[in-house]
């Protein structure tokens, strides 16, 4: 049962930690005001008001009663209560109350003033709203009436209009100053969430300063070394790999200038076809280090480059959807190059080729199907490994080192994203590349 009232009030409560915060300092300053207010107004300012209009409806009683008496002293009655009462009194002899009353149910004076009149069996009527200060009673008394003014006061207490605003401001206060601090309190959260995502797109971030309370503090401090271990140890791994690459070069131009002895001419093709092959290994992964180490991200467009890419193919096959106009923020190169990998890839096994590019909530799909003979399941892990080829014959015809997909891959991985391959509607290979933006 708890389980299903929490699901539905995470519904409605806001998502974001900010107006979490502010929620839970809000809600009870706003609960607190309203219970306040609402027994002031229900047990003081009412009851107040109530006993006022008794007392009054009181006195205009005894003004009729002793008026009505035959000695009485008319003069001296209406101007006593005049005096001594503030109530100023109009008779109009001969006359009936014509007026028809204006019903106020909503409001607390009219209310208490009718129920107190009826109890004393006037036949009355009365207008709270004329005047801004003076309220109008009107009481007939067998052929003439009496006309009343009385002072809005002696029925009602004003303070509540006070009561509201000193209620009002504090909790206005209260919030703002929870706002303006909640606000500082949040900010440091989301920077380091957008350094995350930054860093784990690939991007080059300049050093994190952690700011707010000491547990975020902490988790930017962590966050901070951890990049730098993750930035060591990918420099480390290329630096060590180029490092190898580079010293391989050496004795390989040596075995080329030895070749030159030997007298066997069919071991010198063979020979010589081996170091070549050996030789552009060792271009292409020192190319590809030196490259990806130094670029910087920057914004392109990113179906315009699709479009530049397969123009440079001038190949006819190549069929592109492209989608909605997006700037995407990565390193352009290395991306160009991936795409050029997966392209030259396809213009080896395929005659039919189709580019796609969608953009969906979170990130962006590049779709590319061919119809040429696909990679088998089990060997759609293995391509992506360096220097892996499905089978000698496949690539034989052209030269190939097998380092194309698994430089893409790496390219896709280091913008955060994903390569997948599947098959294709055309029986060929299908390549799906997600990047987050
Ligand atoms: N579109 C495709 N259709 C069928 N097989 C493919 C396709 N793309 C790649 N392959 C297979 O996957 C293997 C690995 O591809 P990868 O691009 O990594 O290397 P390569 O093309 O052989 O060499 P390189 O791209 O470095 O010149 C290839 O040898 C090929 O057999
Ligand atoms: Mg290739």
């Amino acid at each position: 049962m708890f389980y299903g009232l929490s699901k539905f009030l995470k519904k409605f409560l806001p998502k974001q930690l900010f107006y979490r915060s502010l929620l839970i300092v809000a809600l009870p300053v706003i609960i607190l005001q309203l219970t306040i207010s609402i027994v002031f107004f229900d047990s003081l300012w009412i009851k107040t008001n109530i006993g006022m209009t008794r007392a009054l409806v009181g006195e205009i009683k005894t003004f009729i009663d002793s008026y009505n008496r035959e000695s009485a002293d008319k003069n001296f009655i209406e101007l006593t209560f005049e005096e001594h009462l503030g109530i100023n009194v109009v008779y109009h002899y001969d006359k009936e109350i014509l007026d028809t009353m204006n019903e106020k149910w909503y409001s607390p004076i009219d209310r208490s003033l009718r129920r107190e009149l009826k109890e004393k069996k006037l036949n009355y009527w009365f207008d709270t709203s004329k005047f801004k200060q003076t309220v109008n009673l009107k009481i007939q008394n067998k052929n003439d009436y009496f006309e009343f003014f009385i002072p809005r006061e002696r029925l009602t207490s004003t303070s509540v209009r006070i009561f509201a605003l000193w209620i009002t401001l504090p909790a206005i206060l209260i919030i703002t100053i929870a706002i303006i601090f909640l606000k500082n309190q949040t900010r440091p959260i989301k920077k380091l969430a957008e350094a995350s995502k930054r860093f784990g797109r690939g991007e080059k971030i300049e050093e994190f300063v952690p700011s707010g309370a000491s547990e975020i503090r902490q988790a930017g401090y962590e966050f901070e070394k951890m990049r730098k271990r993750i930035l060591r140890h990918l420099n480390q791994r290329s630096e060590m790999l180029s490092g190898i690459s580079h010293d391989l070069r050496t004795p390989l131009t040596r075995m080329k200038l030895q070749l030159a002895l030997i007298k066997d001419k069919n071991l010198i093709e063979r020979f010589s076809s081996d170091i070549d092959e050996m030789e552009k290994m060792l271009n292409e992964y020192l190319q590809f280090s030196s490259e990806s180490n130094k670029e910087n991200t920057e914004e392109f467009e990113f179906n315009e480059l699709i479009r530049e890419i397969i123009l440079k193919f001038n190949n006819g096959f190549i069929k592109f959807n492209s989608g909605e106009k997006f700037n995407f923020n990565g390193r352009k190169l290395s991306i160009s190059r991936c795409l050029n990998n997966l392209i030259e890839n396809s213009t080896k096994f395929a005659n039919k080729i189709e580019i796609s590019f969608q953009k969906l909530k979170s990130n962006i799909l590049i779709i590319l199907e061919d119809d040429g003979p696909g990679i088998p399941i089990q060997e759609r892990e293995n391509v992506f490994k360096p220097f892996y080829k499905i089978d000698k014959s496949r690539s034989e015809k052209s030269s190939s080192v097998g380092l194309g997909l698994s430089i893409s891959s790496d390219i896709i991985r280091s913008h955060g994203g994903k390569i997948e391959l599947s098959e294709s509607k055309y029986g060929g290979l299908k390549v799906v590349i997600s990047l987050p933006f």
